[in-house]
Formats: C-alpha cells, structure tokens, sequence
C-alpha cells in the first residue's frame, strides 16, 4: 500500500472511493466535497492524499486550511472527507492515510488540526472533544460530541474560543 499526493487526474477515482463508502443520502454531497478540495485555490494549500494497492485508488483523505473568522490569522486544518473503498476497509488504511497526514502537516509547522466525526474512531489518532471546545465550527452541529481537535506538533491551546472559517468547499451547512 502506498499513500502518495492526490493530482487532479485522481478526480474520478476519489469520487468512485467516496460513493461506494458512504451511505445513500451522504455520498453525493461528500464525494463532491472529495472533488472540490483538489482545486481549492487555498493558501496553505489542502493537502490531499491517496492510498493505492496495485496503483489503484482505494482511499482518500484531504485536509484544508482553518482560519480566524476575526483576524484571518491561519491556524491549522480539518480533516474532511476521508473514505476507504469497502472491499479495502479493516486493512488499516484509513489509519495509515490519518498518520501520513498528521506527519506532512506537523512539518509545516505547529497548528490545531480539527475534525467533525465519530469519536471512536478519531480518539485512537489522538483527537479530543475537550481540545474541539476551544474552537467554534461555522455551522451548528447536528452532532455536536463529533467535534474534535487535535495538536500538530508542539502548539498550544487557546485560552478563550476562536472562530473558525473553512475553505468554500465546506461552506455548506448540510455538511455539519
Ligand atoms: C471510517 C473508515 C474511513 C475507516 O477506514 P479503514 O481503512 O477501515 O480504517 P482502519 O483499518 O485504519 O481502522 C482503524 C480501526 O478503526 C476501527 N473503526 C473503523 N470505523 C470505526 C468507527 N466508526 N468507530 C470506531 N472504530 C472504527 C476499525 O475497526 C479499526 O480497528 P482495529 O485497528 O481495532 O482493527 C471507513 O470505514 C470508511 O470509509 N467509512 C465510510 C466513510 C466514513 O465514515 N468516513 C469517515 C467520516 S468522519
């Protein structure tokens, strides 16, 4: 298995991995967002990455750049959308496309990496409900115990909360 940068020509092979992971009702607008991020005009840029067995894509994973909806300042990324191909899953892949990331962004410098999902699952990286509580998502939360927030390498927490503002393609509030 190797996980190497998402390209443009990755398109339609990020889209395949994302309809067949997420349910009905979900997949069309996730695997939309999937697409998007590889020509967010963002800066720092996303990062996007895939897993490949035998140079064929079986997971996705991107993560787009936050800022201060105050001061504009930058202050790390979120992780959105993530998916690994059915027939792949259990494997650890996911896992290994979340570390992968983690390790290119802490490279770049410290930052607060976020994350709105199942806290079962993102824990075991590291993310933490009481680290998402210093940060306020654009939207309301259908699910608000999904929030989480993790460090990139030696950052601090704020003390009081911060506003967040996210890349255009997650500015639809059916995504959270
Ligand atoms: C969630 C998903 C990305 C995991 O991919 P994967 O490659 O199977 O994950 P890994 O093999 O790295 O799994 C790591 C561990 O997390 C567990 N896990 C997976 N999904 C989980 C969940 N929702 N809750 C708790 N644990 C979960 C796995 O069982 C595995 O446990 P193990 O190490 O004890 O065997 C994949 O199931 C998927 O694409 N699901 C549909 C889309 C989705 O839900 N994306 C995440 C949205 S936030």
């Amino acid at each position: 298995m190797k996980v190497r940068k998402a390209i443009q020509n990755d398109a339609d092979a990020i889209r395949s991995v994302h309809l067949a992971a997420f349910p009905e009702g979900e997949r069309d607008l996730i695997s939309d967002v999937a697409v998007e991020m590889l020509s967010e005009a963002a800066s720092p840029p996303v990062l996007s990455l895939v897993a490949e067995v035998d140079d064929i894509i079986v997971g996705h994973i991107a993560f787009s750049p936050v800022t201060s909806s105050d001061t504009k300042e930058h202050l790390g990324y979120i992780l959105a959308p993530l998916a690994v191909s059915p027939s792949h899953q259990k494997r650890g892949i996911a896992s290994q496309l979340i570390n992968s990331g983690v390790e290119r962004l802490s490279e770049l410098g410290p930052g607060v990496l976020l994350v709105y999902g199942d806290p079962d699952f993102y824990s075991r990286f590291g993310f933490g409900a009481d680290r998402g509580e210093c940060y306020t998502p654009p939207y309301q939360l259908e699910y608000a115990f999904g929030w989480q927030a993790m460090a990139l390498g030696d950052f601090d927490f704020p003390s009081s909360e911060i506003s967040i503002s996210c890349v255009s393609s997650l500015c639809n509030p059916a995504l959270w």
